[in-house]
Order: C-alpha cells, then sequence, then structure tokens
C-alpha cells in the first residue's frame, strides 16, 4: 500500500514546490458534473490518440503504420478495443472530433473477405480477437455512427459476419464430440490455445448474440446467446456461485472440467453485458436477472476495501500486468454501465464502484506524454497517488472509458432497429464453408512468432500448463 506512505509524501511536497505547474493541471474530476467528466476525458483521449495516430507532414500513419492498427507491443485486437472505447467517448461526451478517424480505421480492418479477419492479421488471430473488433462495430451501429459507404456492409453486417462464423465454429465443436461445444480460444490448430476453451472466445458469442436479438429483434440470436451461456454455465467456465473463469484445457482427462480460476475483470464484463441485454431482450426474465444478480456479486472482488473500493485488476500488485491486462479494466467498466441501461435496478449497486474508481483513474492522469500530448498520461493502478510511471494505451482507455460512462444516466440507451438504429444489416454474410476462413495458409510460411500467437492472453496458457498462476498474482 503506497498511498499514506510518507515518503511518498513527501515526494509528493518536493514536487509540489519545483513543479507546481504539473499539480495545477492534475484532473480533479467531480464525478456528478458532466461539464467536468466531458473535460477529463476530453485531456485522457487526447492523449490516447496521440499514442495512434501520429501522421507525419505526407498525413501518412506513423505509429500505427496504416489505419486501424496500433504499433508494437499492442496487438491488433486492442485496436479494435481502443475504438470501441473511443465511440463509448463520443457518445457519452458528444465529442466527435476523432469520429473520421475512427471510421477510417474500422473500415480498413473488415477484412478482404469482409469478415474480420485481414490477411495481415488473421494468421495468429483468435476468436477473442476477432470478437472484441465486433463488439465495436455493434457499438457503432447501436449509436447511430455514420455508416460506411454504400459499396461496403453495414456495422451490423460485419457483426452479423462475425456471429455466423463463430455458429460455424461452435457447431463443428459440436459434431466433433468436443466438451459438447464450445469455442476455443484458437482459430487455428497452429496457435497456443487451440486445446483451451475460455470464457471471452464463449462469452464473445452469447454477448454478440445478446446484443443482435436485441437490435434487430431476430429471436434466433437470442436462441445461440442462451445456448452459449447455458454450455459455459454446465462447463468449468461459470461457477454456481456467479465467478466466472478464465478458460480451460481439452486435453485434461476428463477435458473441459479443470478451469484456470485466475479473475479478469473484462471476463466478468463481457459475462454481466449479455446477461443484461439478455434480461432487457426477455423484459425481464427471472434466468436474466439471477444471472445478473450472481455474477454482480462476484464482480465485488474487483473493488477491494484494501484499495478503498477502486477498480483493481489482479495483476497490478506485483505490477505483472501485461499490455493486453492493462486494457481490461476498460471493458468492465464500459458493460457496467450498459448493464445500467438494460437493468435500471443494478445502478445503485454499480454507479458508486464507476465513481470512486473513475475519480481515483483521474488522479492518476499527471504523466508527461511521450507523444506531445500534454501531462494527462494516466497511470495503471488507480489506487496509487498520482501516476505510477507507466503509460501506454491500456491505461488511456481504462482512465477514458470508466471516465465517460458516468454520464450514462445522461444518454439514451442503445438504438435498436425499432428505436431509430438504422444501421444495414447482412444476416448471410459470413455463413461460407469453415474451410473459407482460412487465409493465405499456404502462400504464408508460419514463423515462430506467429506460432507463438498473438491473442489475447497467451501467458495464461503457459501459467495453466504449469499449474495455476496465483502465486504470480497474490501476496
Ligand atoms: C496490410 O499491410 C499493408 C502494409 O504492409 C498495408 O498497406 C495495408 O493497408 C494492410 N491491409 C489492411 C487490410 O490493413
Ligand atoms: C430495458 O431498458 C430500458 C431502457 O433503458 C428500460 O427503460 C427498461 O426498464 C428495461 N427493461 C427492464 C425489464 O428493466
Ligand atoms: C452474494 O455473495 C455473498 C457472499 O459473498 C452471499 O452471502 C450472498 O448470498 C450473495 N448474494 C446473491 C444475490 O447471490
Ligand atoms: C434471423 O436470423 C437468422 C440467423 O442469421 C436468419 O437465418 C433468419 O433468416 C433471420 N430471420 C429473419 C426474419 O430475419
Amino acid at each position: 500500500m503506497k498511498w499514506f506512505s510518507p515518503a511518498r509524501a513527501l515526494a509528493a511536497l518536493s514536487l509540489l514546490s519545483t513543479d507546481a505547474v504539473r499539480h495545477v493541471s492534475a484532473i480533479d474530476l467531480d464525478p456528478a458534473s458532466p461539464e467536468s467528466i466531458k473535460d477529463a476525458a476530453s485531456k485522457i483521449a487526447k492523449e490516447l490518440v496521440a499514442q495512434y495516430a501520429t501522421k507525419d507532414n505526407a498525413g501518412v500513419h506513423v505509429l500505427g503504420g496504416y489505419p486501424g492498427v496500433l504499433y508494437p507491443p499492442y496487438y491488433w485486437w486492442q485496436a479494435g478495443a481502443m475504438f470501441g472505447t473511443l465511440l463509448d467517448y463520443w457518445r457519452y461526451t458528444g465529442d466527435d472530433q476523432y469520429n473520421d478517424m475512427m471510421r477510417e480505421g474500422m473500415i480498413h480492418q473488415f477484412g478482404e473477405k469482409l469478415d474480420l479477419m485481414p490477411y495481415n492479421q488473421s494468421k495468429n488471430e483468435g476468436n477473442d480477437d476477432q470478437v472484441f473488433w465486433a463488439f465495436t462495430m455493434m457499438s457503432a451501429a447501436e449509436y447511430n455512427f455514420p455508416a460506411p459507404p454504400d459499396d461496403k456492409p453495414g456495422w451490423l453486417a460485419m457483426v452479423q459476419s462475425v456471429f455466423n462464423q463463430f455458429v460455424k465454429r461452435y457447431q463443428k465443436e459440436v459434431d466433433d464430440g468436443n466438451c459438447g461445444g464450445g469455442m476455443r480460444w484458437q482459430i487455428y490448430p497452429w496457435l497456443n490455445g487451440w486445446t483451451y476453451k475460455n470464457t471471452a472466445s464463449n462469452g464473445g458469442l452469447f454477448h454478440l448474440g445478446a446484443r443482435l436479438a436485441m437490435y434487430t429483434q431476430n429471436d434466433t440470436y437470442a436462441k445461440w446467446a442462451e445456448k452459449a451461456y447455458d454450455w459455459m454455465d454446465n462447463s468449468a467456465l461459470i461457477e454456481e456461485d456467479g465467478t466466472i473463469n478464465d478458460g480451460m484445457s481439452m486435453t485434461t482427462d476428463p477435458p473441459c472440467k479443470e478451469a484456470d480460476r485466475i479473475p479478469w475483470t473484462y471476463n466478468y464484463g463481457i459475462m454481466i453485458a449479455g446477461a443484461a441485454y439478455m434480461y432487457n431482450y426477455t423484459n425481464g426474465a427471472e434466468k436474466w436477472r439471477s444471472a445478473l444478480a450472481r455474477h454482480l456479486n462476484k464482480t465485488e472482488q474487483f473493488f477491494p476495501e484494501y484499495y478503498r473500493g477502486i477498480m483493481t485488476e489482479i495483476c497490478e500488485a506485483k505490477e505483472l500486468c501485461n499490455t493486453d491486462q492493462e486494457s481490461f479494466k476498460a471493458y468492465l467498466a464500459r458493460w457496467l454501465g450498459v448493464c445500467i441501461q438494460m437493468a435500471p435496478w443494478t445502478h445503485d449497486i454499480i454507479m458508486p464502484h464507476l465513481q470512486t474508481s473513475a475519480k481515483a483513474a483521474a488522479q492518476t492522469c499527471v504523466g508527461a506524454s511521450k507523444h506531445g500530448a500534454g501531462n494527462y498520461a494516466c497511470g495503471t493502478r488507480w489506487w496509487w497517488e498520482g501516476f505510477d510511471g507507466v503509460q501506454g494505451v491500456g491505461q488511456q482507455m481504462t482512465a477514458l472509458n470508466v471516465i465517460s460512462v458516468l454520464n450514462v444516466d445522461r444518454v439514451a440507451p442503445p438504438y435498436t432497429s425499432k428505436t431509430g438504429g438504422e444501421s444495414k444489416g447482412d444476416p448471410g454474410l459470413g455463413t461460407g464453408s469453415v474451410d473459407d476462413d482460412i487465409p493465405q495458409l499456404h502462400t504464408h510460411p508460419m514463423t515462430t512468432a506467429d506460432k507463438a500467437g498473438a491473442s489475447i492472453l497467451t501467458i495464461l496458457v503457459m501459467a495453466f500448463v504449469f499449474g495455476g498462476a496465483w502465486w504470480l498474482c497474490i501476496e
């Protein structure tokens, strides 16, 4: 615990005397004030965008290389997730200055076959990577984000494409008798995690199905969402008390019985949002009310009293978060906001947590930008006093999402096709054969790095194989 340490207090005092300007510029967020929320969010968004979109004089993306990607060490999926965070920023604050840039990046990554598997990325793409891009396309539909040009599919169609691909992959697991169904983590056998069934992928199918059902009012999507949820609930991924585990190996005997139990905020976020949409879509069905209640109950662990109720990722205590994990709190914050809208009875449970966490996050955003965007680089650990020295895309995303979402009560719920949503769909996109998904397989030989895989949390499989990684994370 560093917050009350006398040594740090002294250090802070000496900083104050030598560098007063820096402290004047600190963000003192009033979580109840829309002006304060917008002001804080805009400063943090500016720093985030600076990390994505530095262009040279000819207008070429220097850092990302081309639209829709981030520079290393960030993987492709995180760029998709970042556009989702920026869509929320626009939605919750009304600031549309980055919208053209976002739209360009999102459309550029549709993929040559309109499957969110662009050739530059697909050979080490996992289901969880793909679904994070689909989540962003769904938000674009739900927020009536300016549509792609007429000769391209709409945002909704791109989500349907991924949903249809997921259904094919799930069905193949059923046909092959692999754990009675469920999504594998990976799309391709050459990647680490091919024999791991994880929450981000299965929860991704559940979550996409729930949102598509709500948007289109087509019950086929809801049936698939329920099927994915029930399969997870009957597996080691979801426990009776609402605990959501990360994944399970197919190579144990029996397969799919041993869960990796490390709790991650984003897995809870994915599942809570899916359950909240299903709750609303079914007009308050008891099944989804109780699913929400039990998952929310277990979400309390991320707001420990030990850290004054501030949202905390488990890897923070020992500073072991990788660049993927540094962004996870963004998704829990984002989808707790959605939960408030879809299931208003959760408002008073969730909002105090978001306010406490957002205020703590804002006070960390006093780091000097490495990208010349000012002094609003945010830290990883929100329970730390001031900036903790580590800056990056994940840190900006998490702070931006948790602060923007405080405006959730002031913004209309996501549009559906019934309430004014205008995104163009294509229910048949992505329904070709499974082999159609396999890209340039014979033209690009795999490198060792490709085989190592770029999917979210490669390290977790290692941890799982070596018998649980709690010792890494817990005092
Ligand atoms: C693939 O990479 C090349 C540069 O190597 C880039 O010009 C192109 O835009 C990328 N394609 C996509 C779909 O991102
Ligand atoms: C569904 O969401 C709408 C919009 O937020 C809300 O008014 C309604 O009460 C919700 N339905 C249920 C059953 O809570
Ligand atoms: C929430 O969890 C606590 C234990 O932490 C338990 O006593 C309580 O019954 C749970 N509530 C619900 C609604 O599941
Ligand atoms: C509902 O969605 C399913 C799955 O994509 C599709 O096959 C069906 O045609 C849709 N039904 C309607 C009425 O649009």
